[in-house]
């Protein structure tokens, strides 16, 4: 049997002056989703957008939106996401004490929900809450910038996970990676057991989109674990 591998380009390397443009060609070249990384300047060092743009986003981008919310308390803000069209939302269990409480409200507006993990988070965080989420985020960077160099540890860290999932029926758990990923490092991590595929720099620096898509497409699909 073989599990989904999707493509989902992370609009934070877009170029912002023509984002709903951006948005469609990468669609139309082939993502699966679109990744939209929220950041408030406190969990990361950074600021980017928040509900208003996936609001925008949401009538012309044909494809789910994929929100990425690096925030603390993300409870508080999750509601504005889910009421402007987000497909899925994960966010980040360092960022709040509420882990179980915050998957529930994602789920219970039937948007998927997912836990984000930094690349330093032990996994045993998920243990108790493996019934509550559908799919998890590893970052393979950490998290507040596009561009920076994938971190290796990570592709034993989503063996792992695979494995574990696998291990206690918990095998329609998809697992997203995020920070780093081209054909290379996407080739690996689908090898180790990940579904979801973030790529910001790797799609949307220089021109030819659709081959680049292609590339990681065709890398992640080669390289893929069949399981029973
Ligand atoms: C980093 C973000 C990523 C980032 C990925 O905090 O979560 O989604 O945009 O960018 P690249 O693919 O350039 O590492
Ligand atoms: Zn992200």
């Amino acid at each position: 049997m073989s599990q989904p591998r999707l493509i989902a380009p992370s609009i934070l390397s877009a170029d912002f002056t023509q984002l709903g443009q951006e948005v469609r060609e990468v669609v139309n070249q082939g993502a699966d989703w679109v990744h939209v990384d929220v950041m408030d300047g406190q969990f990361v060092p950074n600021i980017t957008m928040g509900p208003l743009v996936v609001q925008w986003l949401h009538p012309m981008a044909r494809a789910p939106l994929d929100c990425h919310l690096m925030i603390v308390s993300p409870e508080t803000y999750i509601p504005d996401f889910i009421q402007a069209g987000a497909a899925s939302i994960s966010f980040h269990a360092e960022a709040t004490p509420h882990i179980h409480r915050t998957l529930q409200l994602i789920r219970q507006a039937k948007v998927r929900a997912g836990v984000a993990l930094n690349p330093s988070t032990p996994l045993d965080v998920l243990e108790y809450v493996l019934d509550d989420l559908d799919f998890v985020l590893i970052m393979t960077v950490n998290p507040g910038f596009g561009g920076q160099t994938f971190i290796p540890a990570t592709v034993s860290k989503v063996r792992k996970l695979r494995q574990w999932l696998d291990q206690t029926g918990h095998g329609d758990v998809l697992i997203e990676v995020d920070g780093g990923i081209n054909p290379e490092t996407g080739a690996l991590m689908s090898e180790a057991g990940a579904n979801i595929f973030v790529a910001g720099s790797a799609i949307f620096s220089g021109s030819d989109r659709a081959a680049k898509i292609h590339g990681i497409r065709s890398a992640i699909l080669e390289r893929q674990t069949l399981r029973p």
